[in-house]
């Protein structure tokens, strides 16, 4: 299964720059190359952030550029959105029973759970009773499936100064839920850091982020307020099957300097 991770795009009406970046250039890069080199993708991903502030009228760039996808989608709130306006701009994005953007899909890699972590004038993620609700059914519903989770929020702790404030407050509920799964958690997939992070929990489950397709950090994991910067527009493949996942990130317009040599062996 090939899925494409798109994250925190950060959109605003057209023309509005964020952090130095034109998050609305910065996207349509991005969808006009997943367009064309990757049709052939199962899902799209967007995992949260989409809007900068929420906007309508950002929310109706964001359908006008994922118009030209020709797969599934899959769209995840960040802080940054609007919980009403994005439900207005997207009604047909599943829901669960209580309004929260938070779906699965089964596949033949076993089961994708995206998780909904906004709460609207919080910068961190909140997963209350509410919603561990869902959590708890539909990975007792996924039976002998292995899971793949989707949420904007990283629900560990990510040793990044500038997010040790802001990241999940949920005391750690998520977690411990998710390594109660028998069958086990191929991978927990975030955004909400803007910078490329890999790693592996106590107990086994690996986790990664994604560049941001706007503005990002330069990376600086101690410094509570490091510096924004731009950079060409990125997303991630995702191989998803049953022997793992792996994710490839991509950065749109890289210019060429060469060719790599054929490999004749040894
Ligand atoms: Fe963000
Ligand atoms: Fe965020």
């Amino acid at each position: 299964m090939k899925i494409i991770q798109l994250t925190d795009t950060h959109l605003m009406p057209s023309g509005i720059v964020v952090n130095g970046v034109d998050p609305e250039r910065q996207l349509r890069a991005a969808v006009a190359d997943i367009v064309e080199k990757h049709s052939d993708a199962d899902l799209l991903v967007m995992t949260g952030d989409l809007c900068n502030h929420g906007d309508p009228e950002a929310y109706a760039i964001l359908k006008d550029i994922l118009a030209a996808v020709p797969f599934e989608i899959r769209l995840m709130l960040g802080n940054h959105d609007d919980r009403r306006n994005f439900v207005a701009a997207f009604p047909d994005q599943p829901r669960d029973d209580n309004g929260f953007i938070q779906s699965f899909i089964d596949t033949d890699a076993g089961r994708l759970m995206f998780l909904d972590s906004h709460e609207a004038g919080v910068i961190g993620g909140i997963y209350g009773d509410d919603r561990l609700e869902w959590l708890e059914r539909t990975l007792a519903t996924a039976g002998d499936l292995p899971v793949t989770v989707f949420i904007h929020h990283p629900p560990m702790d990510t040793r990044i100064a500038h997010f040790e404030h802001i990241g999940m407050h949920d005391d750690g509920a998520i977690m411990q839920r998710l390594h109660r799964h028998a069958p086990g958690v191929r991978h927990i997939v975030f955004g909400h850091i803007h910078i490329p992070l890999a790693g592996t929990t106590a107990e086994g489950i690996a986790y990664s982020a994604g560049q941001a397709c706007s503005h990002r950090f330069i990376t600086d994991v101690d410094s509570p307020t490091p510096l924004w910067t731009g950079g060409n527009p990125c997303y991630r493949i995702i191989d998803l099957d049953r022997t793992g996942l792996r994710a490839y990130g991509v950065e749109v317009g890289e210019a060429a300097t060469g060719r790599a040599p054929v490999c004749e062996g040894p």
